[in-house]
């Protein structure tokens, strides 16, 4: 268990949508660092290349880069997301496949990570955030049990989502306890 000071927690949302009920949640997750924990968002999800092994060589993207090397800078990860269509988006999925790589070798390997989210449907996407767990607990990082968050968006009252007590203090015990994590 580290006690916090100077680690760096890893931002990706799912979400590319300016007004994103998600990416609101991140602020809130954002806001409820413990002390000495700095979250660290990578916003430019929509721009990574479709993974493909092609361009995934010495040559690989500028975007591509800098996503590792934020990756490969943070302790552990928080990912907030809503569902589509039953399952993770596209552009967090994408994003999971180019963090795969190398094999064996991605930027997340062994870190904590945490999923989180909300959607529109009355159980808050969670098929989304399981399959979220499934897919990063295959590339790579250590998905942390028991860090559970799925908001249904219409409990929210069309309000940011740190103006229901409720959410704001679940969120607040997943980030402390994804911190306590960190090795
Ligand atoms: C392409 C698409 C697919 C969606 N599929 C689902 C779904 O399977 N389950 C669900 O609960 N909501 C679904 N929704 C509704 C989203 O949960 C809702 O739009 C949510 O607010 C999106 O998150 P955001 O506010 O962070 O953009 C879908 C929305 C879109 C645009």
């Amino acid at each position: 268990m580290s006690d916090g000071v100077g680690n760096t927690v890893l931002v990706l949302v799912g979400s590319l949508r300016a007004a994103s009920v998600n990416r609101q949640l991140a602020e809130l997750a954002t806001e409820s660092a413990p002390e000495g924990v700095t979250f660290e968002w990578f916003d430019r999800l929509g721009e990574l290349p479709h993974y493909n092994e092609d361009i995934d060589n010495d040559d690989v993207p500028d975007v591509v880069v800098a996503l590792r090397e934020t990756a490969a800078r943070a302790d552990a990860a928080l990912v907030v997301t809503p569902e589509y269509n039953g399952s993770i988006p596209g552009v967090l999925k994408n994003a999971i496949d180019w963090l795969s790589r190398p094999y064996g070798e991605g930027a997340l390997k062994g870190k904590p990570l945490a999923v989180v989210g909300a959607s529109l449907g009355q159980y808050g996407g969670v098929w989304a955030h399981d399959e979220t767990r499934k897919s990063f607990g295959i590339a790579g990082p250590r998905v942390v049990e028991g860090l559970d968050l799925s908001v249904p968006t219409n409990s929210l009252d069309g309000k940011h989502p740190r103006e229901n007590t409720e959410v704001a203090a679940r969120l607040r015990d997943i980030v402390g306890k994804l911190a306590a994590e960190i090795g």
